[in-house]
C-alpha cells in the first residue's frame, strides 16, 4: 500500500515535535500557587492521547493514578495494578506531553505492594516509576505510619506526595469506599496524619473524601498544597479521575464528582451511527474511498492459464 503512515492515519491533529522552551509546572510552583492562592487543577490520565489533550487545556498537573485499574482495566478496586502496569500507563503519558510541548507536572501512583512491605522495596519501586514510567514525583497512601517510606524516597531524590483519607489500596481495611474523618477523634488523627506526612518530607498531600470542615482546618495548618477529591472547596487543588469528569458512565455517579461532559452518551451516538452506516452499505462512501485507474488485474482463470500475462480489469 502506498502513502506514508502519516498521510493515511490521520486520527488526530498531528502533535508538534518543535523544540520549545514551554516550562514545566515544578513542585516549587506548587508550593508558590499555594502561597498565593492561586488553585491547582489536577487529573488523571493514564495514555498519551488524553495526557496531551489535558495538557493542552491548561491543567496543572497530571496524576497516573492507580484507579487505572478501575476505569481502565474493569477491577472493582485497585489492588490488581502491579508497578509494571504503573509504569507502561506513566511512559505512554510522558510520551504524549513530550510529543506536544507538555508543561503539566507528572506524578504517578505507587500501586499496592510496591512500597508496604519494606523500605528499600518502596524506594527502588519509586526510583522505577521515575526513571522507567517518566514521572516526576510519586504518590502513595497512608499516614503516619508511612513517614519512613517517605524519608526515604525523598532522601533518593524523589517528591512523594501524600494520600490520606478515604485511601483505596485499604478498601478492605476501611469496610468500603466510605467517607473518613467523620468523627472529632478520627477527624483529629487525619489532621495529624496530614502534619507528619508534611514533616516526613511530602511536598504535595491528597485529600480524599473527608468532611469540609476537616479538610479546611489541614489546608490552613500546612504549608504544603493541598489536593481534594471529595474533600470540599478550601483545598489548595482538586482532583478528579478523568473518565468521571468526562462522563463516560451513564449510571448515579458519587456525590463529588462533578460531570463536564457526557461522553458516554456521545460514544454510544456515535458507534450507534456506525453500526447503521456499515450495516447500510453507507460507509465508507467515495470520500474515504481510494482509486487507483491504471491498475490491471488478472482473474484468477486466466492468470493460471497465462502465467504472467496481462489480462482484462476485473
Ligand atoms: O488513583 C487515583 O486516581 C487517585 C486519585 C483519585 C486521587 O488516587
Amino acid at each position: 500500500m502506498g502513502g506514508t503512515r502519516e498521510g493515511l492515519h490521520r486520527r488526530s491533529p498531528p502533535m508538534s515535535t518543535a523544540v520549545s522552551a514551554t516550562k514545566r509546572v515544578t513542585v516549587n510552583d506548587l508550593r508558590r500557587m499555594k502561597a498565593a492562592g492561586e488553585k491547582i487543577a489536577v487529573v488523571t490520565a493514564y495514555d498519551a492521547t488524553t495526557a496531551r489533550l489535558v495538557d493542552q487545556a491548561g491543567i496543572d498537573c497530571i496524576l497516573v493514578g492507580d484507579s487505572v485499574g478501575m476505569v481502565v482495566q474493569g477491577h472493582d478496586s485497585t489492588l490488581p495494578v502491579t508497578l509494571d502496569q504503573m509504569i507502561y500507563h506513566a511512559s505512554s503519558v510522558r510520551r504524549g506531553l513530550a510529543r506536544s510541548n507538555g508543561h503539566a507536572h507528572l506524578v504517578g501512583d505507587l500501586p499496592f505492594g510496591s512500597y508496604q512491605a519494606g523500605l528499600d522495596d518502596a524506594v527502588r519501586s519509586a526510583m522505577r516509576l521515575v526513571s522507567e514510567g517518566g514521572v516526576e514525583a510519586v504518590k502513595l497512601e497512608g499516614g503516619a505510619d508511612y513517614g519512613d517510606v517517605i524519608r526515604r524516597i525523598v532522601r533518593a531524590g524523589i517528591p512523594v506526595m501524600g494520600h490520606i483519607g478515604l485511601t483505596p489500596q485499604s478498601v478492605h481495611k476501611l469496610g468500603g469506599y466510605l467517607v473518613q474523618g467523620k468523627d472529632s477523634e478520627k477527624a483529629q488523627r487525619l489532621l495529624r496524619d496530614a502534619r507528619e506526612l508534611e514533616a516526613a518530607g511530602c511536598y504535595a498531600l491528597v485529600l480524599e473524601c473527608i468532611p469540609t470542615e476537616l479538610s479546611r482546618s489541614i489546608t490552613r495548618q500546612l504549608s504544603i498544597p493541598t489536593i481534594g477529591i471529595g474533600a470540599g472547596p478550601h483545598c489548595d487543588g482538586q482532583v478528579l479521575v478523568i473518565h468521571d469528569l468526562l462522563g463516560f458512565d451513564t449510571g448515579v455517579a458519587p456525590k463529588f464528582v462533578k460531570r463536564y461532559a457526557t461522553l458516554g452518551e456521545t460514544i454510544q451516538a456515535a458507534v450507534q451511527g456506525y453500526v447503521a452506516e456499515v450495516r447500510g452499505g453507507v460507509f465508507p462512501s467515495e470520500e474515504q474511498s481510494y482509486h487507483a485507474p491504471t491498475l490491471r488485474i488478472v482473474t484468477a482463470e486466466k492468470e493460471s492459464a497465462q502465467p504472467g500475462s496481462v489480462g482484462r480489469p476485473v
